[in-house]
């Protein structure tokens, strides 16, 4: 029998990972010259956000053109020579997809505009912008209508996000095709799998929230057939985010849609816990997380290059989330918080330990987010999210490594615990109890640990103490039960194993020694503030 384990996905901005030529900009060569950082932590899956040609008006996901390599990242060349080099490391690389919508510049939106081309209705028109008016709006602070009046066309254009970004129409069943044709070409390309962005959006529909509407989900089913027609082993994660109960059709029986997907609800509440030092919130939605049909996989992380959004947690919970991690104003976006996880989170080793060990057990694949393995800082003075995706510091060279260009595409972050005068990728090769070193270590523990793997079973179990959520995961005939103590606080673990064992620990913080403490069945154990400790069976 082969041995199954979990993949980890690392999520990168080519525009702010390496400038290999020296224009300002992050390109494709840039992070062909980084790979060798990327596969030594340990991860399997690069995530690009979207490298297609774009105004940048959104970082790329107000798409220009569907079927081709942004000028400033390289071309379809440069594609193949990162995805050849990424397969000779064992690495796969996912791309985003931006189904739903395009830029105002992409030719099909001028063609529509002007009734051109065939393509008068490629996107959605209308005389009466109170349509669909059960749609929320998503940019609250930057949107006050799904609708924006075109004065070229006359008419309203529909739009879920950004102004400048049209939602293509689906019930067009020209759009349908071509939008399969790009799945296909990016495929053929040899890319290994997509992220689908927004996808709960695809189709409107007069007194729904045009959210989660079955011609949605038909329609996805046909982008998976259309993927396993040609490389079933793709990886195809969604964007979904809503309740896990809301979230869980976009799997289909398991095979037929989504193969992987964001669990959104479980982030702000990993946070919670850590501002509370009460591990309640977390238990509450891991027990209202359904399992997955075989063959679908929760998705989770800790941050990502949007906000931290607060769209699926309670009014009291937003409150105090903003209060703990936000208390300025121009820290907030839309419904979330728009910092990295050092900062969020004080740049405390403790609590950047216990937040990564909490990702490395819940139940889901785990993401890293470029950065975060450093503690690098973010530039809350920067508009919209553009200060979570700064360049990455690699040196504490002017250009911090990342280019050589006076006059980057945004200044890196040089102030305070997460400037790169600290933060950067070569100070911490050279400290062996670096941040950078200890997300190695944690991530290459969790890879010999095939309890974790997709299609295992899962439980919260009684850690005996409130601080404290203990998870337990078997799978592949081991077991891993994992402890982590979310106060400033020393807490007392009291657990009953869920089989005699033995036990081996496998991880833990420094302080914590407790060799073997599992064995007779049952646990007794002090935990420091933020400590942690996993065993495992086998
Ligand atoms: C992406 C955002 C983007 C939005 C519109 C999201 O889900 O993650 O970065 O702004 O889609 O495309």
């Amino acid at each position: 029998m082969t041995t199954r384990r979990d993949l980890v996905l690392y999520e990168l901005y080519v525009r702010a990972f390496r400038d290999a030529n020296g224009d300002g900009h992050g390109d494709l060569r840039g992070v062909i010259e980084k790979l060798d950082h990327v596969a030594s932590l340990g991860v399997d899956i690069l995530w690009l956000l979207p490298i297609s040609p774009s105004p940048l008006r959104d970082d790329g996901y107000d798409v220009a053109d569907f079927r081709a390599v942004h000028p400033d990242y390289g071309n379809l060349d440069d594609l193949q020579a990162l995805l050849d080099a990424a397969h000779a490391r064992g690495l796969k690389v996912i791309t985003d997809l931006v189904l739903n919508h395009t830029s105002d510049d992409h030719p099909w939106f001028q063609a529509s505009r002007r009734r051109e081309d065939g393509k008068d209705d490629w996107y959605v028109w209308t005389d009466d912008p109170t349509r669909y008016a059960g749609t929320r709006i998503i940019f609250t602070d930057s949107e006050t209508s799904n609708w924006t009046f075109d004065p070229v066309r006359g008419q309203y254009y529909w739009h879920r996000f950004f102004g400048h970004q049209p939602d293509l129409n689906y019930d067009h069943p020209d759009v349908r095709a071509e939008m399969l044709d790009t799945v296909r070409y990016w495929l053929e390309l040899g890319v290994d799998g997509f992220r689908l962005d927004a996808i709960p959006y695809l189709f409107e529909r007069e007194g729904t929230n045009s959210e989660n509407l079955p011609e949605t989900h038909a329609f996805l089913k046909e982008v998976r057939a259309a993927i396993d027609r040609i490389a079933p082993d793709a990886f195809v994660l969604g964007e979904v985010n809503q309740w896990p109960v809301d979230t869980l059709p976009y799997f289909g029986d398991g095979h037929d849609e989504m193969g992987y997907l964001f669990h959104f609800p479980v982030m702000p509440r990993l946070y919670r816990a850590l501002a509370e030092g009460h591990a309640e919130s977390i238990r509450w939605i891991l027990e209202r997380t359904p399992a997955p049909p075989e063959g679908g996989r929760w998705v989770v992380f800790l941050r990502n290059h949007d906000e931290l959004t607060l769209e699926m947690v309670t009014e009291e919970e937003r409150a105090l989330m903003y209060a703990a991690y936000a208390p300025e104003r121009r820290m907030r976006l839309n419904v979330g918080i728009r910092r990295r996880l050092a900062p969020l989170l004080g740049f405390d080793r403790r609590k950047l330990e216990v937040m990564h060990g909490l990702l490395m057990t819940l139940p889901g694949t785990p993401i890293l987010y470029y950065g975060d393995e450093i503690g690098m800082g973010d530039d809350v003075t920067l508009p919209d999210r553009h200060g979570v995706r700064t360049p990455m510091a690699w040196t504490d060279a002017p250009g911090v490594g990342f280019t050589d260009h006076p006059a980057p595409y945004q200044p890196p972050v040089a102030d305070g615990p997460g400037g790169y005068p600290s933060a950067n990728v070569a100070a911490q090769e050279r400290d062996p109890n670096s941040l950078l070193h200890w997300v190695r270590r944690l991530v290459t523990t969790r890879r010999t640990l095939p309890a974790l793997a997709p299609g295992g079973r899962f439980a919260v179990l009684d850690a005996g103490d409130p601080r404290v959520l203990a998870v337990h995961h078997v799978g592949e005939g081991a077991h891993v039960v994992a402890v982590h103590n979310l106060a400033d606080a020393r807490a007392s673990v009291r657990l009953r194993a869920p089989i005699e064992g033995p036990w081996r620990c496998v991880w833990s913080d420094e302080a914590t020694r407790h060799d073997g403490a599992l064995d007779r069945g049952s646990l007794t154990l002090d935990l420091p503030p933020y400590g942690y400790a996993w065993w495992t069976t086998g």
